[in-house]
């Protein structure tokens, strides 16, 4: 009889102990001190853009490509977890500002009027404007764009250069959209007559659709891209620290060479 009343109170002993044991364990992890504490950082991007950042519906449904992989190397140096959260690219600086991102990689050029607003890192890619258009009628120049109906991207710095062509006397129909490959579609099936996009990113749409050809932009200042970040954010330095180490160490032309060296886009 006594012996199984010890037996119990042994065993609630133990019980009370494992309880307490778990709950300091719980606040271990939110100390910051085990794996699964480790910080989550949430990229706001706009993935409609191959090889930067898209679906590759044929291989899943998660969103891939060259930012992504830059956006992993980077946490994994710096040890934060990454969430990605797909929004319209025309979204992007009010979700930083906002501060419903912690930062944002989606082929983003640096420009002064978005400078007001975010910070950048230094520059990891470049890229020029591209004039494509229908390889049945091609547009080899911006005043060939004269009487045309142009297909850009909405609050792109594409957008700009379509617009300061206009104002420099050329006159054309200007349309915006929000994603790339509504752009492609609106120009193979006839109704634009050019849309002005990254090389980087025509590229890969001019190798696998032979109906389509492109003329980069003469004697436009270099368009690259950077990771932005809302004002003042303490990422800045630390994400700029491990892109230089990545210039360095091969990790930047070793993804260059995955992403870009390649047919990409079906
Ligand atoms: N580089 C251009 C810009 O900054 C276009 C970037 C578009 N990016 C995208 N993920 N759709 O305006």
């Amino acid at each position: 009889m006594k012996k199984s009343w010890l037996v119990g109170l042994v065993g609630l002993l133990l019980a009370v102990a494992l309880v307490a044991c778990g709950s300091a364990d719980g606040d271990g992890a939110s100390n910051g001190d085990s794996k699964e504490s480790k910080e989550t950082l949430v990229m706001g991007t706009s993935a409609d853009y191959p090889p930067f950042e898209y679906i590759d519906s044929a291989k899943g449904d998660d969103i891939i490509g060259f930012d992504v992989d830059i956006a992993n190397y980077i946490a994994d140096e710096l040890g934060y977890e990454v969430e990605i959260k797909d929004m319209d690219f025309s979204g992007l600086i009010t979700a930083l500002s906002s501060e419903r991102v912690d930062f944002v990689l989606a082929g983003m050029t640096p420009t002064e009027e978005r400078k007001e607003n975010v910070d950048f890192s230094e520059i990891y890619y470049t890229a020029n404007h591209m004039i494509v258009s229908s390889a049945d009628n091609k547009v080899a120049s911006p005043e060939e764009l004269e009487g045309k109906k142009v297909g850009v991207q909405l609050g792109s710095i594409q957008e700009d250069k379509a617009n300061e062509i206009k104002d420099g006397g050329v006159g054309m129909e200007i349309i915006t959209l929000n994603r790339i490959p509504e752009l492609i579609q609106e120009l193979k099936s006839g109704r634009y007559d050019a849309i002005i996009i990254e090389d980087t990113v025509a590229n890969g749409y001019l190798k696998s659709n032979d109906d389509l050809t492109g003329e980069n932009l003469p004697n436009t200042e270099e368009a690259g891209s950077a990771v932005a970040f809302p004002k003042d954010s303490e990422l800045t330095e630390e994400f700029n620290n491990v892109i230089k180490e990545m210039k360095q160490n091969g990790k930047m032309d070793e993804l260059i060479e995955k992403w870009f060296g390649q047919d990409t886009v079906e």
